[in-house]
C-alpha cells in the first residue's frame, strides 16, 4: 500500500512539473528538438514517469504554430482515451509541450512482430478510426511501437484528421480519405515485415500512396523548407 501511495505521490509530483523540472528529470531522449522538430523524452521521477514532447526548442516559427499542434495532438489523444495502446495526455505545458502517458514499447521496425501482431495493429487502428480519428501519418512506420507483450501501440497523432459532424459530408470524405491512407500505410507495412500475410488486395494498397499521403507529405516538405528560409539559426 506504501508503495502504491508513494508511485501515486510521485506521478502527481511528475504531471505538477514546471518545464524546467521535467527536463531536469529527463532520463531518454527519443528525439532531439531545434529547427522543425519538437524535442521527445522520457521523464522520470520516482516511480513515475511520463514522455514530454516540447516545441521550446524548436525555431520561432515552430514554436508560433507550437499550440495548434499541441491541440490537435492533445484533442486527438483525449479522443481515444481508453484505448489500449494509445498514450493518456497528462497534461498541456505552456501551449508549447504536451505530457502523455510513457509506453514501454520498441519502435515496429526493431521489434519482432508476430502475425497475431499485425492482426491486433489492424484491430487498433480500426478502433481509433471508429472513435473519428484517422491518425495520417503512419507511412513512415516511426509512429508505430510494439509492447513485448504483443499490443501495437500508436503515437505522434499531430497530422490526425477528425470525422465532420453528420451533416459535413465533404469534410467526411476527407476523414475516409485519410481512414484509407493509414490503411494503406498498414498494408505496406505488412508487405514488409510480413509479406507472407499480406492478400493481393493488400499489395495492392501497399503500392497506392493516395492524394492525402502525397498532400501530408508536401505540407511536411513545405513547413520544412519554410522553416529553412525564415529561420537561419534554430534560436534557442
Ligand atoms: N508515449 C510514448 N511512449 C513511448 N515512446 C514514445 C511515446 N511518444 C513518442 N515516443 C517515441 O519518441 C519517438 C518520437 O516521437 P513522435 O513521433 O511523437 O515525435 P516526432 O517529432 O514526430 O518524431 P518523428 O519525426 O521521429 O516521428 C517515437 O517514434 C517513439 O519512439
Ligand atoms: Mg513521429
Amino acid at each position: 500500500m506504501a508503495g502504491r501511495d508513494g508511485a501515486a505521490s510521485d506521478f502527481d509530483r511528475l504531471v505538477a512539473f514546471s518545464r524546467e523540472q521535467l527536463q531536469a528529470h529527463a532520463r531518454e531522449r527519443f528525439r532531439d528538438g531545434g529547427g522543425t522538430q519538437p524535442s521527445v523524452t522520457r521523464v522520470v521521477a520516482g516511480e513515475a514517469e511520463a514522455v514530454f514532447k516540447d516545441y521550446a526548442d524548436s525555431a520561432w516559427l515552430m514554436r508560433w504554430f507550437a499550440p495548434l499542434f499541441v491541440y490537435r495532438e492533445a484533442s486527438a489523444l483525449e479522443r481515444l482515451a481508453g484505448i489500449e495502446g494509445i498514450p493518456r495526455v497528462y497534461r498541456r505545458v505552456d501551449g508549447l509541450g504536451i505530457l502523455i502517458e510513457y509506453l514501454p514499447a520498441p519502435k515496429w521496425s526493431r521489434s519482432q512482430p508476430t502475425p497475431a501482431a499485425h492482426d491486433r495493429l489492424e484491430k487498433l487502428l480500426a478502433d481509433v478510426h471508429a472513435r473519428g480519428v484517422a491518425h495520417g501519418d503512419l507511412r513512415g512506420s516511426g509512429n508505430i511501437l510494439l509492447r513485448a507483450d504483443g499490443q501495437p501501440c500508436l503515437v505522434d497523432f499531430v497530422a490526425r484528421v477528425h470525422r465532420g459532424r453528420p451533416w459535413n459530408r465533404p469534410w467526411n470524405a476527407v476523414f475516409r480519405a485519410f481512414c484509407q491512407a493509414d490503411r494503406n500505410a498498414l498494408a505496406k507495412l505488412k508487405l514488409r515485415w510480413a509479406p507472407e500475410l499480406a492478400t493481393a488486395e493488400e499489395c495492392r494498397r501497399a503500392e497506392h500512396r493516395g492524394w492525402p499521403a502525397r498532400i501530408a507529405r508536401a505540407v511536411g516538405v513545405g513547413v520544412r523548407r519554410l522553416v529553412r528560409l525564415l529561420v537561419r539559426q534554430p534560436d534557442r
